[in-house]
């Protein structure tokens, strides 16, 4: 099964119906990711399968019946802060992808939402679409390519049991907004904005493994207060809305097939 759902793509596989036992959780902040490894009681690997001199770390450890691979791209080797954006979380990706084979991805973190589309701070929203906001490409079909418009795995079990609010993100590599962005969110009709979420979309899309998107709102992009402010203001409250959900989904998955979620 694709992580993106194209018309033609075949809806169930042998696959599919096997129970879900491989999951790689992609976490861009040690914030985030933290929690997370401690709720689930995960061992950082010394010996991780990754090349040598890269900052990425895997978490991994069994829950029920899953083997959990959380993946932190760890601290920038220049400037030691952690390696958010979509180049690092594209290659954790795919190395996850490479050396763990996964059933599912799950990409969790923080994101901005707009107010106007029915965010609130500490919302958890899963994603149904992924797009970029910051790759304008003027160029026939050129302009498809950069705005990377990808399905998530659609999870409908999952989101009703859990009663998850569901909308579309918008990708990019800044935290701020410039008035271009902003038409290209609107464009991509998402309701939350994130720095990993399409390019996580486009590797697993690429390795047809399903992936799904837990994004915690910090901050409200059409609020009145500075992102980078709010955003730092909110985020140890909103990793814990973040980590309960993880859990929740994680605990939902277990036992389930894929085409259960
Ligand atoms: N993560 C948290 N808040 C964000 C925002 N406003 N834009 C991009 N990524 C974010």
């Amino acid at each position: 099964m694709a992580a993106v759902q194209q018309s033609d793509a075949p809806l169930a596989s042998t696959t599919d119906e096997k129970p879900i036992s491989n999951i790689v959780i992609v976490i861009a902040m040690q914030t985030e990711a933290q929690p997370v490894v401690n709720k689930f009681e995960l061992i950082e690997d010394p010996n991780s399968p990754f090349p040598e001199g890269v900052p990425w770390v895997r978490y991994h450890g069994k829950f029920k019946g899953l083997n959990l691979n959380l993946i932190w791209p760890g601290k920038d080797p220049s400037s030691g802060v952690d390696s958010v954006g979509t180049i690092s979380s594209a290659l954790v990706t795919y190395a996850a992808i490479q050396s763990f084979k996964p059933d599912l991805i799950i990409n969790a973190g923080t994101a901005g939402g707009f107010k106007a589309r029915g965010a609130s701070v500490g919302d958890i929203f899963i994603a149904s679409d992924c797009a970029f906001h910051d790759r304008r490409i003027p160029i026939p079909v050129f302009d498809l390519y950069g705005v990377g418009s990808r399905k998530a795995f659609e999870t409908p079990n999952l989101v009703k049991e859990l009663n998850l609010k569901v909308a579309k993100l918008s990708t990019g590599d800044s935290l701020d907004m410039t008035p271009q962005d902003e038409s290209s969110i609107t464009a991509n009709d998402a309701t939350v904005k994130d720095m990993e979420g399409a390019a996580v979309a486009y590797v697993a899309d690429l390795l047809k493994v399903p992936a799904i998107f837990v994004k915690a709102v910090t901050d409200i992009i059409d609020g009145d207060k500075p992102t980078a402010e709010e955003f730092l203001q909110n985020l140890a409250a909103v990793t814990s809305a973040l980590d309960l959900a993880v859990e929740q989904v994680i605990n939902f998955i277990d036992g389930k097939c894929i085409s259960e979620l």
